[in-house]
């Protein structure tokens, strides 16, 4: 099934702020753990870059950092991180700085991930932020960080299969069983989950547009061709012990695999060596 760009209610101007900070933060609470295993391909880049700083975009509420951070530095990886948004969540941005001890740094402005400002460089991230762009401003994101010399990953939970889908139909009950544990406290966020239950319903119809929207990895491939003079390490990595998968990006300076495996094997059209190259590019 091909990539389907439908509109999401949380991208839509006229979206209370209140349900779109409700949205991101439900997003924190229940992926912030989930990104763990990038964290060793995230920390091999970081360490290949000898990057110091992290801009991360499209951060919501925060994202996955609050849990990534400290497991980047048992790696050795010592990173600052400034989160970002376009439509900055600042209450959950000043929870995760004080929760992370002033580790984790926020933008207070709105950065739009397709027109970063020349003052932020740092290695740039995105969690679960990548589908919301249409593909010819995914690209720009990809040719910007690319002309800056910035390294650049991409991090989606789950792909377009149907077993993603089935998970994220059980999104309302979710909803209501978990909003009692989400930080930020919120009168709104009860007001919306249980007097008037928009919040279950406002989710589930953008988490599905959000699978419709997933880029696959031959998409993303695809997205990277012609950004020459960058290695690329596209796949998929498995939630274990669950059998979701994280779909990946990341790129950064150095010489692409494709060409020095092209050096290396004489003949990549036989059976054998396409297998072979495929293996190069596929993790999972
Ligand atoms: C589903 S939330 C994910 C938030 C967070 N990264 C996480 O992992 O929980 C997507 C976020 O991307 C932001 N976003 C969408 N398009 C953006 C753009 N062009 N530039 C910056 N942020 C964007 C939205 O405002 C939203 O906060």
């Amino acid at each position: 099934m091909k990539r389907v760009h439908l509109l999401e209610i949380v991208d839509e101007d006229w979206c209370p702020r209140s349900i779109r900070h409700a949205v991101t933060d439900y997003c924190r609470f229940v992926t912030e753990r989930a990104y763990s295993p990038v964290a060793p391909l995230l920390a091999q880049a970081l360490q290949k870059l000898s990057a110091r700083h992290v801009l991360d975009l499209g951060s919501g509420a925060g994202g996955p950092w609050l849990h990534l951070h400290p497991l980047l530095r048992e790696m050795g990886v010592d990173v600052t991180v400034c989160l970002s948004d376009h439509n900055p969540n600042l209450e959950a941005f000043e929870r995760a700085r004080r929760l992370s001890h002033h580790s984790l740094t926020f933008d207070p402005e709105p950065v739009d991930a397709t027109q970063v400002p020349g003052e932020l460089a740092g290695f740039r991230t995105m969690f679960s932020a990548f589908h919301h762009l249409r593909p010819d401003q995914a690209r720009a994101v990809l040719a910007d960080a690319v002309a800056r010399r910035e390294g650049v990953g991409l991090f989606e939970c789950g792909d377009r299969s149907l077993l993603t889908l089935g998970g994220l139909l059980g999104t309302p009950v979710v909803v209501l069983l978990v909003t009692p544990f989400i930080g930020p406290f919120r009168w709104s966020r009860l007001f919306w989950t249980y007097l008037v239950p928009v919040l279950p319903l406002v989710l589930l119809f953008d988490t599905i547009v959000s699978w419709l929207r997933l880029y696959s990895v031959s998409e993303l491939r695809e997205l990277t061709a012609g950004l020459d003079g960058y290695q690329w390490d596209i796949s998929t990595v498995r939630i274990k012990p669950l059998p979701n998968k994280i779909t990946y990006l990341i790129g950064r300076r150095g010489r692409a695999p494709a060409a020095s495996l092209r050096r290396r094997l004489p003949d990549l059209n036989t059976p054998l060596h396409r297998s072979q190259a495929k293996a190069a590019f596929t993790r999972d």
